[in-house]
């Protein structure tokens, strides 16, 4: 019987893992880019179910950091006009690349019902957290 874990079942872990003991991370998941196609695909996650399975890149703060290859903490998703809302209870979200051999082949998202929570604290934490993502892929 092999009980290895499948990369997205240790994915699925991480999320249920950050939603559960971090209070104001409500919507954890991750974004992969399509091969070499220029949008995100969703990955596991946790919490509301959302449409946007499929992000083009430079869309919304997730599409943005597929470009930029930069941490994006947003304290309050109404002051941004390149936004795309999942859920009205969402106050703030918090975007990680991670990097694999130097390309930034998808990131963390996590969403807030707490206005403006994320600290530099949770960006070394996610960019830690990232890192260990990327030797496991
Ligand atoms: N808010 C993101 C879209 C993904 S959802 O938060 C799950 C964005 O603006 O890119």
């Amino acid at each position: 019987l092999n009980t290895k874990k499948t990369v997205n079942e240790r994915l699925l872990n991480i999320c249920e893992l950050l939603e559960t003991n971090i209070k104001y991370y409500n919507w954890v998941g991750f974004y992969f880019r399509n091969g070499n196609k220029e949008e995100l695909l969703l990955g596991p996650y946790v919490g509301a179910p959302t449409d946007h399975t499929v992000i083009p890149f430079g869309k919304g703060i997730c599409g943005q950091v597929a470009v930029n290859n930069e941490n994006f903490i947003v304290p309050d998703v109404t002051a941004q006009d390149n936004y795309i809302a999942c859920s009205i209870t969402v106050k703030a979200e918090i975007v990680v690349p991670i990097f694999v051999n130097g390309k930034n082949i998808g990131q963390i998202d996590i969403d807030s019902n707490t206005p403006n929570p994320f600290s530099k604290a949770d960006e070394h934490f996610l960019e830690f957290i990232c890192k260990k993502i990327a030797e496991i892929l």
